[in-house]
């Protein structure tokens, strides 16, 4: 396997993913303009729709200190991540090109994976504030409830459980949120096979509680990897953020479990899951990464917690779903595009999610035979998860401009002819618009519709030719008269 390049960070304009920790990846994007402060928030629903708003408007990310009933410096971070310019730094790729290219650039990064394992250390700022057992107190720190129509406060969103497997010794990091129900008690919810509940489920079939230590505050690349797929099987997610951060993840044993735990963390506590036919508690409902509350109140399990620690003026990582996830736009569209080639079809231009929601992929293709358009529209669609339709698009559409993706489709696409209906494909739990029949069946399936949206093969030739100036004379005209179109976004 490659080794990874070298990172680059002389280079202000372009930063790579080598922040040290939150508070350096926090001050990259205060330089370019990209951080607010906002002090005076109450965290009951006000700092969460604040929160919603400014990211409906792609502002910038959002730290909250003096939060209401909360001791100043006890800080909140939001909208860390999204939208894509902030990804692509969070991610080490180029933030000043198109979309695209960010999608390129991330495709290649991750053809030179390779694990880099977390380093023990044996101090870091994470033990500048240490209280254990009966010291413990988690209502000084900041736990919105986000939402109006969320069940509690949630303190961890952003959040990486930590679990070690007790048989083979490996940390998982899984993002699961996190509820506050009291000072010293935590309620987690974990969908059916996450790595997290599979490790804990081994402790509980031992009949034994299972030690976990959760991530509060972090390291963007920690919550990018522990909310991802990491590509190779039997690797830690500590693993993947050393490949991405250049250098190993430092860690140290938490207090209680000895679960290696990030030095450089902003807020961590550990505790003990017991199992949940024994003690759980109501949790949720909070609004998921679909954009909706999917999963209904519902007992889950609880963490009985033993030690907290932190930093001075810890700051907690707050992703307000749909918002929190850099995902699935740049990098899900980079994990398909992979995936198509993968599989053998030649000439695939560009790949885009453009939704929070995996339901719309969007491929472009140069045609190169009859069925070609048809055949990678349909192996997307069957590979899709909680997918609704593909469309597939010449390569004179740009993947990432919705308008002219729904020009091809309304253009180019004959609905009759053009559209496969697949249906029993993968979904979710916590897909909105499972019928409540197939939910009650736990039948997690959907129907996929494949959009053909290119020219027809066979007549593309004589297909009516676009009314554009030619790409030759725009871009002479756009240099001539650069003056004129600097300051006009698209
Ligand atoms: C911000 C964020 C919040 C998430 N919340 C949850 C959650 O509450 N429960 C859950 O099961 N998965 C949640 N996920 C998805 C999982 O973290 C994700 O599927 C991850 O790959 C699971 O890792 P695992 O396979 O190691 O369990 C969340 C992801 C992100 C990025």
């Amino acid at each position: 396997m490659a080794s990874i390049p070298a990172l680059k960070t002389e280079q202000k304009t372009r930063p790579r993913a080598s922040y040290q920790d939150l508070r350096d990846y926090l001050r990259i994007i205060d330089e370019r303009g990209d951080l607010k402060r906002i002090t005076g928030a109450d965290p009951n629903v006000e700092l969460g729709t604040i929160a919603e708003l400014m990211a409906e408007r792609s502002g910038p990310a959002l730290l909250f200190d003096e939060i209401k009933n909360y001791r100043p410096g006890y800080r909140v971070a939001v909208n860390v991540t999204t939208p894509p310019r902030r990804t692509a730094i969070m991610l080490g790729v180029e933030p000043d090109q198109p979309l695209l290219g960010m999608v390129s650039e991330w495709r290649s990064r991750l053809k030179t994976f390779s694990a880099v394992p977390p380093e023990p250390v044996k101090q870091g700022p994470i033990l500048e504030n240490v209280a254990l057992h009966d010291k413990v107190d988690l209502s000084q720190f900041p736990a919105p409830v986000w939402r109006d129509k969320d069940g509690g406060p949630y303190i961890g969103t952003g959040c990486c459980v930590i679990t070690r497997d007790p048989d083979e010794g490996w940390c998982n990091l899984g993002s699961y949120r996190v509820q506050l129900h009291e000072p010293n008690l935590l309620g987690c919810y974990m969908s059916p096979g996450r790595h997290g509940l599979l490790i804990m489920e081994k402790y509980w079939s031992r009949g034994e509680n299972a030690p976990v230590a959760v991530s509060l505050g972090h390291d963007p690349s920690l919550l990018f990897w522990a909310g991802s797929h990491v590509p190779h099987a039997g690797e830690s997610e500590y693993d993947a953020a050393g490949w991405m951060k250049g250098k190993p993840v430092s860690v140290l044993p938490g207090p209680v479990t000895g679960i290696p735990i990030p030095a450089e963390a902003e807020l961590v506590v550990e505790g003990e899951v017991p199992p949940p036919w024994k003690e759980s508690r109501e949790e949720g409902t909070y609004g998921e990464w679909t954009g909706y509350y999917g999963h209904p109140r519902a007992p889950e399990p609880v963490v009985h917690v033993k030690s907290v620690l932190y930093r001075d003026d810890p700051i907690n990582y707050g992703a307000l779903p749909p918002y929190s996830v850099s995902k699935p736009s740049i990098t899900g569209s980079a994990e398909t595009w992979d995936a198509i080639e993968r599989a053998g079809f030649p000439d695939i231009r560009g790949v885009w999610i453009p939704t929070h929601s995996r339901g719309i992929v969007v491929v472009g293709i140069t045609q190169r035979y009859g069925s070609h358009a048809r055949q990678v529209g349909a192996f997307v669609a069957a590979t899709a998860y909680m997918g609704r339709f593909v469309i597939v698009v010449d390569d004179d559409i740009d993947v990432t401009n919705l308008d002219e993706v729904m020009w091809a489709v309304g253009t180019r696409c004959d609905p009759m002819t053009c559209i496969t209906l697949m249906d029993g494909m993968r979904s979710s739990a916590l897909d909105p618009r499972l019928p409540p029949e197939k939910r009650e069946k736990r039948d997690f399936t959907n129907s996929i519709a494949e959009i053909d949206a290119c020219r027809p093969f066979n007549w593309r030739k004589t297909f009516p030719v676009v009314n554009k100036v030619s790409q030759e004379i725009r871009d002479a005209v756009e240099k001539k008269w650069a003056d004129l179109f600097t300051s006009i976004s698209r």
